[in-house]
């Protein structure tokens, strides 16, 4: 299409009784999608009048005053005549602040204060402050996927978006930092070259933690690092103040780095929640979510008129931490069950329902009993047994059948804690994890599981063959500890990634001892 560079045009007064109208696309987000939405603007009679239809809620009606102060303060006209904005399609919900911007467009076309034609080639969002300036938004990435796949290829949108937005190549990026930046955009754009991306050139996570931060706790850690290897959920079972929220919060660190396509996942998620930082585009880094106990099931798993992700979603490729587990409610612990099993997590309205990815590793915390002080070597515990037996029968047996890993985390005496020197750094923890994990692809590359946790019976039988001898453990192990049948898969597969880890082909019985050892709760003695 030719460029109109005529901007000696003057500004146009709409003059009464012509049927004046301007077409604008734009986009709405549900769920972790976008929709194209065009924005109708329809300008007439001489009974100044401002109405939106099409299903927008109270922050999209607001926009009106937005818009009108905005013009206002922009030196731009606000035509004192009928104008109707209408969203189409009507059937979806729209909610945000996002639509001010292609508004005010719409009606600065339809009063013929921009061109309208011109408009038509951009695909607009963005908020509007009352003095006229621009504000970030929310959701531009599944935005501009979105129009990377219907084949838009201009669009216009807050400045502090444009980072983002250029995560998706091939769009032309006009980023704008006020309504009269944009009407200039609009009137030259040849002045306007589109946003080029910063150089993302370095594509390396930057944990504010780290493993070597934690003193001593050799044997939690090293349960950590089979829990990151084989995707196995984990249990941390100790007194208070032994370091549980410390090595949790180290847990995303040595996990294997996120693919570009992943690290794309959790941005969209991020997003859409407005939890994108300001400052980087891409999140790379794997996300901890540590919810509250008293976390309502929406929190958990998302919700909302239009619904958003939870807690679930927000932990996408990365680590959900339940502190305190037996605290949690537990229908709220049950709502976790299906995004433990499908990684993902559907949420059902009335018209619609909307899917959200939510694969994430588990990490759960408790004290051994009510008081905490159980298995501590000094402070004594003051539950009966029948209180620390109902504390332990609190935690959902559905989600703990899911955790395979049940491990103790003593409490440190602080001279013992002073005594250590720094341990090892994330880094080298996450280089035995990664070359794990790629053995792990390797064998499953024709299946459809990605990680030894994921094994079924089936998988079980055919990749954890035991040798005799690491059988008779298993058989002896048994005896005296009594253990369940679930356990019984669980510990095949644990020395199946303890011995992936040595990288070793065939589970011998050094594997299949450490293994045992993490299934605390299965002992029939119980804790303490
Ligand atoms: N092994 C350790 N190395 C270094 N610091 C530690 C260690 N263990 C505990 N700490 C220190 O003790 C603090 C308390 O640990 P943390 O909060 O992780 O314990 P917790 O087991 O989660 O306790 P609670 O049951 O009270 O939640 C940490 O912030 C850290 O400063
Ligand atoms: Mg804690
Ligand atoms: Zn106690």
């Amino acid at each position: 299409m030719r460029k109109n560079t005529d901007n000696s045009k003057p500004i146009q007064i709409f003059n009464g009784g012509i049927f004046l109208f301007a077409k604008v696309s734009s986009a709405a987000i549900m769920g972790i999608d976008a929709y194209p939405l065009d924005i109708e603007v329809d300008v007439s009679g001489s009974v100044p009048r401002f109405v939106i239809v099409g299903l927008p809620d109270t922050s999209v009606t607001e926009a009106k005053e937005r818009v009108r102060t905005a013009l206002y303060n922009s030196k731009l006209k606000f035509p004192q005549r009928r104008i109707i904005v209408n969203m189409a399609p009507a059937d979806i919900r729209k909610e945000g602040a996002s639509f001010d911007l292609p508004i005010a467009m719409g009606i600065l076309a339809a009063t013929d204060q921009i061109e309208a034609e011109k408009l038509m080639e951009f695909l607009v969002v963005g908020e509007l402050a009352l003095d006229g300036n621009i504000r970030r938004i929310n959701g531009v990435l599944p935005v501009v996927s979105m129009m990377k796949n219907l084949g838009y290829n201009k669009i216009l949108l807050p400045k502090e978006n444009a980072e983002e937005a250029s995560l998706v190549s091939g769009i032309d990026i006009y980023p704008t930092g006020s309504l009269r930046e944009s009407v200039n955009i609009l009137r030259a754009e040849e002045l306007f070259s589109p946003y080029k991306p910063s150089d993302d050139g370095k594509f390396q996570p930057d944990y504010p933690v780290d493993f070597s931060e934690v003193k001593g706790q050799e044997a939690a850690k090293r349960a950590l690092e089979v829990s990151a290897a084989g995707g196995h959920n984990i249990l941390m079972i100790g007194p208070p103040g032994s370091g549980k929220t410390m090595l949790a919060k180290r847990m995303p660190t040595i996990l294997p780095p996120m693919t570009r396509g992943e690290a794309l996942e959790v941005t969209r998620i991020y997003s859409i929640s407005g939890l994108l930082p300001i400052d980087r585009a891409l999140i790379l880094e794997r996300p901890f979510r540590s919810p509250h106990h008293s976390a309502s099931k929406a929190g958990l798993v998302g919700g909302g008129a239009i619904p958003k992700p939870g807690e679930v979603s927000l932990a996408h490729r990365g680590v959900l931490f339940l502190d305190e587990m037996p605290e949690f409610e537990r229908n709220a612990l049950e709502v976790l069950r299906q995004p433990m099993e499908d990684g993902l997590v559907t949420i059902s309205r009335a018209q619609i329902s909307l899917t959200f990815p939510a694969q994430f590793m588990l990490v759960g915390s408790m004290n051994p009993c009510p008081c905490g002080f159980a298995t501590d070597p000094v402070k004594e515990c003051t539950c009966s047994q029948w209180q620390k037996q109902r504390y332990l029968t609190k935690l959902s047996g559905p989600l703990l059948d899911r955790i395979d890993i049940h491990i103790e985390v003593p409490r440190l005496k602080f001279d013992e804690l002073s005594r250590y020197r720094p341990g090892e750094s994330s880094d080298e923890i996450r280089k035995r994890v990664t070359s794990a994990r790629q053995i792990q692809k390797e064998r499953f590359r024709d299946l459809k599981i990605f990680a030894n946790a994921d094994m079924t019976a089936k998988h079980i039988k055919k990749y954890c063959k035991l040798p005799e001898d690491a059988k008779t453990l298993l058989k002896v192990a048994n005896e005296q500890l009594g253990l369940s049948a679930r356990a019984y898969d669980r510990i095949h597969k644990l020395a199946r990634t303890i011995a992936d880890l040595a990288g070793i082909e065939e589970i011998a019985t050094e594997h299949i001892a450490e293994a045992v050892q993490y299934r605390s709760l299965d002992r029939g003695g119980g804790l303490g």
